[in-house]
């Protein structure tokens, strides 16, 4: 390798892990992003232009226009999607990712078909091709049967005895794998049997799982990207894809088990139970609260909240999809011009992804101070006046502290319930992504403004503005 490639290489590896610190704090993610995206381009241009072998010109057009039609459309999904739809997203090109990886594996398989002995790859190298192409071809089907969960196209599949046809199948896959080093790995039946094998696991593995715990499963599985890609970067000695592959599989799999914890999880419960599987249909399981309920209107929820000497914002995954991030901003500044002191309640899984809340804030210009974490703003709700609640429901259920029987129990929750007074917004009674009854709803102390979060916080503002 030419000294100015290894030097370029320094730089985005730097890069690379300056950004992915940035990204630690919404004030600095944004440009934590654009300094690695801006190393991985280097890269790339060093790549292609100071590396130290012939290459035909031909080779140059076919990755220049590659790299020109990869852009566009990257940029074209990038420019249009929605907050909500980011997961799907993340997805689709973790298992691009994925496949990558292993159309790197088949290639370098292909030099080891049909030459003489002096020529051959070593077991360690086949070995290496082998995990690209097993890992890769897992997260490329696993990724896409994801993408296909989180868009409602498809459907949990549980065949019988899944967990052990899963278990059995990938262990047949690690077996077959070492018969191919052992074999020499000289045929192309073979890896092509491999290959199918690893694509079929991969649909396997994801189907089962419950549509509502794809994040975790996304973040698995982009962990995954990160080390088929690690590899590769071992098969070419290139230093800054095994960095990069490094960080991405390190950073997914410690979000995996953030994303665990915050939900009170194992990762086992999560790739093998049914957690959260039917709650697409909104169905609430079989309530052990009952009791009645306090319906209020946008202007006695406007009187409350206008007398309130304190106020904290609880927003959830309803907010998000109502796409009121904006118009919560608006009534948060209403309320601070009217001397309420306001402040937003952020769980570290409220909604469907890692920071969901904080992007969606961030989007309408929330003051990151205005944001506290759980384990900060717990020990305030006695001190609140007013918990505006909206779109959110598990991560405010205290079935999490009083119901061992339920699925939740043992979840960290935001105390909501020690508030002076709740108002939660939402369309109806109808469950979130747990599935299950919240008894925050009969609380005396609770009253339900009922409607979608956009449209209800628009009335609200308006009653506000004429007090
Ligand atoms: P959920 O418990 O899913 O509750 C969301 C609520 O929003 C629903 O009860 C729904 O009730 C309401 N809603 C939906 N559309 C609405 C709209 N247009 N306007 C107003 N309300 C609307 O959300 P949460 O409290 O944010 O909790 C997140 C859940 O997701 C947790 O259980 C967490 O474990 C799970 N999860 C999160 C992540 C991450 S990393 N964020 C990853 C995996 C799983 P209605 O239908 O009655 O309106």
């Amino acid at each position: 390798m030419s000294i100015i490639l290894s030097i370029i290489y320094l730089i985005a590896t730097v890069t690379f892990v300056f950004g992915l610190k940035m990204l630690g704090h919404p004030e600095t993610a944004k440009k934590g992003n654009l300094i690695s995206a801006v190393g991985m381009v280097i890269a790339i241009i060093g790549t292609i232009f100071f590396h130290d072998f012939e290459v035909p010109l031909i080779n140059y057009l076919l990755i220049g226009s590659a790299l020109l039609v990869g852009t566009i459309i990257g940029w074209l999904i990038a420019v249009k999607v929605e907050m909500t739809k980011m997961p799907e997203l993340v997805s689709l090109f973790n298992g691009f990712g994925g496949g990558s990886a292993l159309l790197i594996g088949l290639v370098e398989f292909g030099k080891n078909v049909g030459v003489e002995d002096s020529m051959k790859l070593s077991s360690s190298i086949i070995t290496t091709i082998l995990a690209a192409i097993i890992i890769g071809s897992i997260t490329f089907t696993g990724s896409l049967i994801a993408w296909a969960k989180l868009n409602g196209s498809m459907n949990d599949i549980r065949l019988p005895k899944y967990n052990l046809i899963n278990n059995v199948f990938f262990l047949g896959l690690i077996v077959f794998g070492t018969y191919i080093v052992m074999q020499g790995a000289d045929s192309f039946v073979l890896i092509y049997l491999l290959l199918f094998a690893a694509l079929a696991y991969g649909v396997l593995f994801v189907i089962p799982i419950g549509g509502a715990d794809m994040p975790v499963v996304i973040s698995l599985l982009n962990s995954l990207t990160g080390i088929a890609a690690a590899i590769t970067g071992i098969l070419y000695g290139n230093m800054v894809m095994l960095v990069g592959g490094i960080l991405v599989g390190s950073a997914g799999l410690i979000l995996t088990f953030v994303m665990c914890n915050a939900m009170n999880r194992s990762l086992s419960n999560v790739i093998f139970g049914a957690f959260g599987g039917d709650s697409a249909t909104g169905a609430v399981s079989a309530g052990k609260t009952g009791g009645t309920i306090k319906k209020t209107t946008a202007s006695d929820s406007a009187i409350l909240l206008n007398y309130a000497n304190k106020v904290v914002i609880v927003p959830g995954y309803g907010l998000a999809v109502a796409q009121a991030q904006h118009i919560i901003h608006e009534l948060e500044l209403l309320l601070i011009k009217k001397g309420v002191d306001v402040s937003y309640a952020i769980h570290p899984v409220a909604g469907r992804m890692p920071g969901h809340m904080n992007v969606l804030l961030a989007e309408s210009k929330v003051d990151y101070d205005k944001l506290i974490e759980m384990d900060d703003i717990n020990p305030q709700f006695p001190n609140t006046d007013v918990v505006l609640v909206v779109g959110a429901n598990d991560v405010v259920n205290p079935a999490a502290h009083n119901d061992p029987s339920s699925p939740i129990y043992g979840m960290p929750i935001l105390d909501v319930e020690n508030a002076r007074h709740i108002i939660v917004n939402k369309r109806s009674m109808n469950a979130g992504y747990a599935g299950i009854e919240n008894e925050l709803f009969f609380n005396q102390k609770t009253s339900m403004l009922f409607g979608d979060a956009k449209s209800a916080l628009t009335e609200l503002v308006s009653e506000l503005r004429n007090m």
